[in-house]
């Protein structure tokens, strides 16, 4: 079985959105990545999210949402996360927030934490499938766990097109980085720098942003050590060009890399080609060849960028 390939015009849309509502697996296109999508309070089509993508159970998932309205029917939302989705939604933002136990949640959803993370996407096929199915949509990530994320619908394809029902082609996503994701301590702080960059919620919210610290006890993205990781070997921090390996170039400097990120030294369109640019050079990669990455700068989307590349070069569990 393979999945089905949909055109996001009103007909894909009204199939996608009826698979999902039969309890069937939909990946779809995000301004970030794209995503898995299950009815999030259907315990069976959550729980194929998990068989599907190989992921821990106790590694809890992002809900999305059509509209602000629909995730005050799921969690609390305080003034400090109020202000963050009305400023920031729809967007590359997730809230993890306490749930409302009578929200009709899967509690695989949430791998049983009292906690849910939600977010209102910013790109017009994902709110026209949510708009049509009508409720709340589970959804990781569309590979399988640990690997890189789609940003395209063949790379969902390759990872997932034998396990799926379904995906929606919206073509690349603007992106490129999955969410930032901020939590509330009850005072916001960090949980995963991503698409949005960290300064714009700092400037939201008129002060510095906690970062999460290394030994919290929640389950967090990127806990587990290897994530992100493409098949070849990845090193970080390569300024001048690696003997032997394939060098993934950031900015001006990078002469004969064998990609660039972006030559004009752009963070943006940096995080745009993050995943595609480590697909193409994992497939170019001869065996025991490795991957050598520019150094980024820690700032805007560069931290995302970091942060992911960080991961993907951690040790192999
Ligand atoms: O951009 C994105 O966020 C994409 C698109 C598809 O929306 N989704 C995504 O999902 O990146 P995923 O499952 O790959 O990452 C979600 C992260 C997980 O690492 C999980 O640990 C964290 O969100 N998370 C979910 N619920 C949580 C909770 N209640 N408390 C703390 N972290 C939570
Ligand atoms: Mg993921």
């Amino acid at each position: 079985m393979s999945a089905e390939i949909l055109h996001p015009g009103p007909e894909g849309i009204a199939r996608a959105a009826g698979l999902l509502a039969s309890g069937e697996l939909v990946a779809f296109p995000t301004e970030t990545v794209y995503g898995l999508g299950a009815d999030a309070r259907n315990d069976r089509a959550v729980a194929r999210i998990f068989e599907a993508k190989g992921r821990p159970r106790f590694n809890p998932l992002i809900v999305h949402l059509a509209d602000v309205a629909a995730a005050r029917g799921i969690a609390l939302m305080d003034s400090d996360a109020e202000r963050l989705a009305d400023t920031f939604w729809p967007g590359a933002l997730t809230l993890v927030l306490p749930l409302r136990p009578e929200a009709g949640l899967s509690p695989l959803v949430t791998a049983g934490l009292p906690s849910v993370a939600l977010r209102v996407p910013d790109h017009p096929v994902a709110h026209a499938l949510l708009a049509a199915f009508g409720g709340p949509v589970a959804a990781p990530s569309a590979n399988p766990s640990g690997a890189v994320s789609p940003t395209r619908a063949a790379h969902v394809l390759d990872g997932l097109g034998d396990r799926i029902a379904a995906v929606v082609d919206g073509g690349a996503c603007p992106v490129g980085v999955e969410s930032t994701i901020v939590g509330f301590d009850p005072d916001p702080v960090l949980l995963r720098p991503g698409g949005l960059p960290v300064e714009a919620i700092e400037a939201c919210l008129g002060g510095p942003l906690a970062m999460r610290g290394a030994a919290a006890p929640v389950t967090a993205p990127g806990q587990l050590s290897s994530h992100y990781a493409p098949g070849a070997a990845v090193l970080l921090e390569a300024a001048t060009p690696p003997a032997g390996a394939l060098w993934l170039g950031f900015g001006p400097g990078c002469k004969g890399a064998a990609l660039n990120l972006s030559p004009a030294g752009d963070l943006v369109e940096a995080a745009a080609n993050l995943f595609d640019a480590l697909r193409e050079l994992d497939s170019r990669a001869a065996p025991g060849q490795t991957i050598a990455v520019a150094p980024i700068p820690d700032r805007g989307l560069g931290r995302a960028i970091n942060d992911r590349l960080r991961r993907a070069a951690a040790p192999r569990g």
